[in-house]
């Protein structure tokens, strides 16, 4: 994609940790569209990835952030609209972690303190950004703020454990604050409802194999790529979707409106 539809926009992205990373294909496809951003992750993530290749392909520069606490989001906002001398046009909070899932907890035998991690990591982080965003002032007029869900926020995945309360609570808080971004500064608000994806954070959904060879039997387009994420990203980043705002948009192939197949019909059908 080479249409220059982000020319002059500025923005922050969260999430890049390596070049499997639906944000490490957001920041290509934003900067091939024109755009310039800040990349940021966490400080450990920044040690263990690859973020920096990111950022020279790029030419952006890198500032760690917890995205749980407020006082690393009050400085990655300032540092960042003085490297991109201004206000922002863009975020993308592309941050999504389980301790359960990642210790093999069960739903139903859940470490509740992890639990509450996992909430803010996933979730909570995504009001904590906008509450900064927004009492600094930071975002310009008709600027887009997106996050990043799952469907599993609407129906029932076994596997997705304590992910889908939290992506529950993320598209939750996506209507609830882009209301007043609305209202009082034009700024819009919308989640992306992703297809499975093989990046580190799917990896870490048990069974991730088997579930992406169902959800792309059932998606008549098949699943969404990363890098097609990425794409939708940018339109959502644009002027073209200027009255786009409190949605929680479903990027799947169409998986989220299928009732069953033709092939999963066949695939569970006797053979005769
Ligand atoms: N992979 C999938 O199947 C899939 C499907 C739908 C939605 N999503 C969502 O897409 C988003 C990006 O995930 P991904 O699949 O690209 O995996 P990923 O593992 O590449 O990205 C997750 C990111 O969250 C960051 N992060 C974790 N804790 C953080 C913290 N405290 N502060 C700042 N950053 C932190 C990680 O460092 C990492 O970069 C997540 O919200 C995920 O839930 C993923």
């Amino acid at each position: 994609m080479k249409h220059k539809i982000l020319e002059g926009k500025k923005g922050i992205i969260f999430g890049a940790l390596d070049d499997q990373s639906i944000a490490w294909k957001t920041a290509e496809s934003v900067a091939d569209a024109g755009g310039k951003f800040v990349l940021t992750n966490a400080p450990v993530a920044l040690r263990m990835g690859t973020i920096n290749l990111l950022a020279e392909k790029t030419g952006s520069k890198v500032i760690a952030a917890d995205a749980t606490s407020i006082d690393n989001l009050n400085s990655l906002i300032d540092q960042s609209q003085e490297i991109l001398g201004g206000n922002l046009d863009f975020v993308l909070h592309s941050i999504g972690m389980s301790v359960n899932v990642r210790k093999g907890k069960h739903y139903t035998d859940l470490n509740h303190d992890w639990m509450a991690k996992g909430w803010d990591v996933s979730a909570v982080s995504f009001h904590k950004l906008m509450q900064c965003l927004y009492k600094k002032d930071a975002m310009n007029s008709w600027g887009s703020i997106v996050a990043l869900s799952y469907v599993a926020a609407q129906r029932t995945f076994p596997n997705y454990n304590d992910m889908a309360d939290n992506k529950a609570y993320l598209e939750s808080i996506a209507r609830s604050f882009g209301y007043f971004f609305g209202k009082n500064k034009k700024v819009r608000v919308n989640t992306i409802s992703q297809s499975p994806t093989l990046t580190t954070a799917g990896k870490g959904v048990q069974g991730l194999d088997g579930f992406l060879n169902y959800a792309e039997k059932m998606s008549p387009l098949g699943n969404a790529t990363a890098k097609e994420c990425a794409d939708y990203t940018v339109s959502l980043f644009s002027d073209y979707t200027k009255k786009v705002t409190l949605q929680n948009l479903f990027h799947d192939g169409g998986f989220s409106n299928v009732g069953v197949s033709q092939e999963v019909i066949d695939s569970l059908s006797n053979s005769e």
